[in-house]
């Protein structure tokens, strides 16, 4: 006889949706990197992922995302900085072999195969078709809903884990925060729910800021928190005692991500707390496959990747900021803090 399960204690977080949303690129990653000849490279010898792009012609961001997923997917063995082939890609995945698969991947060819391909030889990345993602939510107003709704999906749980544990991370009870590129204000939300005394101020494109300003009064926040319209690389942002970047980082090149951390340095006195929330690769292993996949979707759809968080400290220390720690926070995704330095501690 069967019995049913007692309902889980413990609220479940949203790894399984993650990972068939964001898997969706382990494909295209694969099909990519056997067309332009990727994994033929390294039948040979162990390669950095310098020397792939070097070898390839491809575009080294790109290509990084690319190897790493394939190696937390054992289709590729990393060792420290080389990667190799595995038996099975050296069976099944290289041109020209008995068992070769190829044919197959010719078969499942879709776009999104070719988005990952072309961010790998280096072209634009596609949001829809060859546009910008960014800049058609700016002239399509209908499709920067579709997309803001979704991301909220994609980050409503962890924004209230986030909340909850902000107090611990240093985030003051009477905070005014300044959430950069907030989307339709999901964490600003779930912070002033948290604490009733915390003030936010959202800032996102023109396209979004209608969106924003209708979740903020449907959750009868008006009065704490405000919506500004403006591009986060070009206008000044508003002071604030903390600046959040959640989800945000991971849509830029790296180049892109440090003028981020250079203005909100500026916006903060020194002192003040950043808090970068996003999914970050291990530094140690390959993966986790989820938020590797995530990387490849970047690489393909918006020009960025996943940082590591040694890497993610190196910038942010570059930047004038100290005391950077990673530490995970829900699902696949962790928390970054860091303090800007006064003058004298910046390095
Ligand atoms: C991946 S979403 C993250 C949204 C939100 N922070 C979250 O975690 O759900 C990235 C956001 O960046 C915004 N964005 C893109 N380019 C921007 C720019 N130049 N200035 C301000 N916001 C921008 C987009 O409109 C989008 O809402």
């Amino acid at each position: 006889m069967t019995t049913r399960r007692s309902p889980a204690a413990v609220e479940p977080d949203d790894r399984l949706l993650q990972d068939l949303v964001l898997g969706h690129w382990k494909l295209p990653a694969l099909a990519a990197a056997y067309r332009i000849g990727l994994l033929a490279r390294l039948a040979d010898e162990p390669l950095t992922r310098a020397e792939v792009a070097v070898a390839c012609g491809s575009e080294p961001l790109a290509t990084g995302s690319v190897l790493e997923l394939l190696a937390s997917l054992h289709l590729l063995e990393r060792w420290g900085d080389r990667y190799e082939v595995t038996a099975v890609t050296r069976r099944y995945l290289l041109p020209g072999a008995a068992d070769d698969w190829g044919p197959m991947l010719r078969l499942v060819w879709d776009d999104r195969c070719a988005a990952v391909r072309d961010a790998l030889l280096g072209e634009a990345p596609r949001g829809y078709g060859s546009r910008s993602l960014w800049r058609v939510h700016q002239e399509v107003p209908r499709q920067a809903e579709i997309f803001t709704h979704a991301m909220h999906a994609h980050s409503a749980a962890a924004a209230t884990a986030f909340a909850e544990r902000a107090a611990a991370l240093g985030v003051p009870a009477r905070a005014h925060v300044l959430d950069v590129a907030g989307g339709r204000g999901t964490y600003a939300i779930a912070l002033a729910r948290r604490y009733p005394e915390l003030t936010a101020t959202v800032l996102e494109l023109d396209s979004v800021c209608p969106i924003a300003s209708r979740a903020v009064g449907e959750a009868g926040l008006d009065g704490r928190i405000r919506v500004v319209g403006g591009d986060m690389f070009t206008t000044s942002w508003p002071s604030a005692d903390v600046v959040l970047l959640a989800d945000v980082m991971h849509n830029w090149p790296v180049g892109q991500c440090r003028t981020l951390a250079d203005h909100a340095r500026e916006a903060l006195q020194p002192g003040g707390r950043l808090l970068v929330h996003d999914m970050l690769l291990d530094d140690a292993v390959p993966g986790p496959v989820t938020a590797a996949a995530n990387a490849v979707a970047m690489a393909a759809t918006t020009g960025g990747h996943q940082f590591t968080a040694t890497e993610l400290a190196a910038l942010l220390r570059q930047a004038g900021f100290t005391s950077v720690s990673s530490t995970p926070s829900f699902g696949y995704f962790s928390v970054t803090t860091a303090r800007a330095a006064g003058s004298e501690g910046a390095s």
